[in-house]
């Protein structure tokens, strides 16, 4: 596969870039470097290619496809850090995802898949959400992913839209586990938010990406979750026995803030039933995995989504 990953230089683009260039595919990242980091790329690599710009420049896009000529597209590219910045987060996830569903369309791709956040279905009515749930988004985040969501499941594109929960692995920069693991390791307080998330694999999230990405793959929107709920308490546990604090230090409940949601667990039913997914690693192999991670390579910066102040994390989706 010859496969164009926006946002590339993040979380999980990186993650796949690394993958899919040890399976042999050449892979291009178009990146503008807004959350994402080029040191997280394997430098020099000989079938790497890296473009650094804004999906919200048409042009840009548009050069990308005619160089590159790519067969499939990831489209990992989000604005989301500063949650009051309502013309980034449209620039990037709306217009930025037309251009990219636009060029692809145009280029007769084989597949995009496109990853969607679980805050398009707002404060839900029921858990675990089911994928035809409601789309009721209440952030700009959430209302600018959803409106690209959208506009791509119109496009008559072979795609597939991942509902993510949180992917948990590798070079993970936001939400409670590093905000808890960079705290506690420094020696500074904590709170934990009350409120309840699902969390998946990086190694699951591949299994998933590999499904999603095949040929002739079914279309349409997938809930990617263990569909098991968990505290924000149970990761700072995890985090406190991982650095060896027994008993953890005291860390307040708080409240969640005005722009957060008590509690998001995502159905993967119909993904399991669609795809034949199914996710493999326990919440606490995957809390810590990612923290042995930590230890080895260190936090980078960490961003959120969510107005709430630093020191009451909550977990980001
Ligand atoms: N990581 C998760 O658990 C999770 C959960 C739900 C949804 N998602 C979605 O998955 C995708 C990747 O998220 P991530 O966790 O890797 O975040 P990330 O911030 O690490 O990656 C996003 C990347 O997009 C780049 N970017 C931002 N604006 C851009 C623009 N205008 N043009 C080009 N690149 C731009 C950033 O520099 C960054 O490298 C996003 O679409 C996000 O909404 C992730």
């Amino acid at each position: 596969m010859r496969i164009l990953i926006t946002g590339g230089a993040g979380c999980l683009g990186s993650n796949l870039c690394e993958r899919y260039l040890e399976a042999g595919h050449d892979v291009l990242v178009l990146d503008n470097l807004a959350t994402g980091h080029l040191g997280s790329l394997p430098g020099g690599h000989p079938r790497l290619a890296i473009m650094e710009g804004s999906v919200a420049d048409r042009s840009t896009v548009g050069r990308a496809f005619t160089a590159f000529r790519p067969t499939h597209v990831i489209h990992a590219a989000a604005a989301y850090k500063d949650p009051g910045d309502w013309i980034e987060d449209t620039r990037t996830n709306v217009e930025g995802t037309i251009h990219v569903v636009d060029a692809a369309r145009a280029a007769g791709i084989a597949r995009l898949v496109n990853f969607h956040t679980a805050l398009g279905y707002g404060r839900p009515d029921r858990i675990p959400i089911p994928v035809d749930a409601p789309a009721r988004p209440f952030t700009s985040y959430g209302i600018s992913k959803q409106a690209g969501e959208d506009y791509l499941a119109m496009s008559g594109l072979p795609f597939a839209s991942l509902r993510l929960a949180n992917v948990t692995g590798p070079r993970l920069a936001i939400g409670p586990i590093p905000t808890f693991y960079t705290r506690l390791k420094a020696g500074k307080s904590c709170f934990c938010s009350r409120t309840v998330r699902d969390f998946v694999d990086m190694e699951d999230f591949f299994a998933v990406m590999d499904l999603a990405m095949a040929d002739g793959a079914p279309t349409g929107r997938f809930n990617v979750s263990t569909g098991t709920g968990h505290t924000i308490r149970e990761i700072y546990a995890i985090v406190a026995d991982h650095l060896g604090l027994r008993p953890a230090p005291e860390a307040a409940e708080v409240e969640p803030g005005a722009d957060d949601v008590p509690a998001v667990v995502l159905d993967p039913s119909e993904t399991t039933a669609r795809l034949g997914w199914r996710p493999r690693y326990t919440f606490a192999d995957t809390v810590r995995r990612t923290l042995a991670w930590y230890d080895r390579h260190g936090v980078t910066a960490i961003y959120s989504h969510l107005s709430v102040p630093a020191a009451a994390p909550s977990a980001a989706e």
